[in-house]
């Protein structure tokens, strides 16, 4: 069931009209819907139903307290890589023994923060990072929890700039050095070992790239299971890829089956990190034409969104569809949809058909839930958008438009000058 759909010519959001809101909370606006999100994290709790497991939502991907909240009270926790994503899950409320924290860069101050929290385990990134945290945790008199997040050498088969498994990537710690790292790890006063750790990439369109990493790590289970060293969770990370335009990745109860199979004999709890594949195709942003131009070569569209709200297309040249708020254009024409930044780079469509907007028409682009309002800026000055979720007939701003006060915030004049 999509609940992005048209009531006759008008685009919704569930039982909400997409002009209405506008109408209401200006443009433009991130508009989330909570029975999607609700939808979406039933469907991947569903798809591990038979074994232990918790999700950890990647909140990179969207971290507003209202989402969180919506995936908190259907029992998930958080996979966090900053002192800053730790601070705003316990504002939501997030129970902190459903808490991992993953990141190649943690801070003394931000590996205090999560050890006086509680939080379940610290997916360790690199051998200077797992001697860091034993002596902070020793000096605070506790034990801190650890997975190795391990770097199994494996291609996810996305945009390289998402790409994280393969061992040229910064990420984790080699499958060739993280045998040694956790017998070390097993030496250390302030560490638990209780877990092990992956995350290979994001946006992945198929399944096998997950169980080929399994397999790899399931044979480093087995040695450190033989040198005495059992490890209670197994951390799949996140990376499951959704549908923009073309893509067929696997729904998640078919993720589910084939990750079931490879892991069920291990006698594990599993954690899952999803981002994109919980909140994407939950949320759209909106925005009004604000003048076209046609050139001989070219038309734009100018909306008043740009590359600092939605970075994506102008970072990864990636896709989003783009549908009219109401459905009245007279047929489609080729342009460039553009921002009013001041780069060549802000476009949010490139030569693609669309409908003929004209001055005053809203449209929404598509699959805007993961990485939009989480990405965006306040580049040239312009205050970021609100954000707004909706619940059947209902809907509440989320997050207030910051105003040009906002902008300002915590600036102030040299007192030389
Ligand atoms: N776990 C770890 C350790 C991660 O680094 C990430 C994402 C996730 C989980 C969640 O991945 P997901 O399920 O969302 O694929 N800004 C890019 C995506 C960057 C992903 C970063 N890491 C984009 O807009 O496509």
């Amino acid at each position: 069931m999509n609940h992005f759909m048209y009531k006759a010519d008008e685009l919704y959001a569930e039982d909400v009209s997409i002009k209405d809101i506008v109408a209401k909370v200006g443009s433009p606006a991130y508009i989330y819907s909570h029975a999607t999100l609700e939808r979406h994290f039933k469907a991947f709790d569903d798809a591990f139903a038979g074994m232990p497991h918790t999700i950890c939502y990647s909140l990179k991907a969207n971290s507003n307290q209202s989402v969180l909240k919506t995936f908190f009270n259907l029992g998930g926790g958080v996979d966090i890589v900053s002192g800053g994503e730790l601070y705003r899950s316990l504002k939501a409320g997030v129970d902190p023994a459903k808490v991992v924290y993953s990141g190649v860069g943690k801070r003394d101050e931000e590996i205090e923060y999560a050890l006086n929290t509680g939080i379940l385990m610290f997916n360790v990134e690199s051998e200077q990072e797992l001697t860091r945290i034993s002596e902070i945790a020793s000096r605070m008199g506790k034990k801190a929890g650890i997975a190795i997040r391990v770097n199994p050498d494996v291609d996810p088969g996305t945009h390289p700039y998402i790409t994280t498994g393969l061992k040229n990537a910064k990420f984790g710690i080699t499958i060739d050095r993280a045998m040694d790292e956790y017998t070390r790890a097993a030496t250390l006063p302030g560490i638990d070992i209780i877990g092990i750790d992956m995350h290979i990439g994001s946006q992945l369109t198929k399944v096998n790239p997950f169980v080929d990493s399994i397999e790899k790590l399931k044979l480093m289970i087995a040695k450190l299971r033989s040198q005495g060293i059992d490890l209670g969770y197994f951390d799949c990370g996140g990376g499951l890829g959704i549908q923009y335009n073309a893509e067929e990745p696997p729904l998640p109860a078919d993720y589910g089956k084939e990750i079931v199979a490879a892991t069920k004999d291990l006698g594990m709890h599993l954690i899952f990190e999803p981002g994109r594949n919980l909140v994407g195709n939950a949320g759209i942003l909106v925005s009004t034409c604000l003048f076209t131009k046609a050139r001989d070569e070219k038309n734009f569209i100018m909306i008043d969104a740009g590359m600092n709200d939605l970075a994506r297309p102008a970072l990864y040249d990636s896709f989003h569809g783009v549908l009219p708020v109401r459905k009245d254009q007279d047929g489609m024409i080729v342009a460039d949809i553009v921002g009013p930044i001041c780069e060549s780079g802000d476009f949010l469509v490139k030569g693609r058909e669309v409908p003929m907007f004209r001055q005053g028409d809203l449209m929404a682009f598509m699959s805007a839930g993961a990485y939009g309002f989480a990405m965006s800026s306040s580049y040239n000055s312009r205050p970021r958008v609100a954000e707004v979720m909706v619940k059947g007939g209902a809907f509440e701003v989320v997050r207030e438009r910051e105003t040009v006060e906002d902008l300002i915030r915590g600036e102030k004049t040299a007192s030389f000058l």
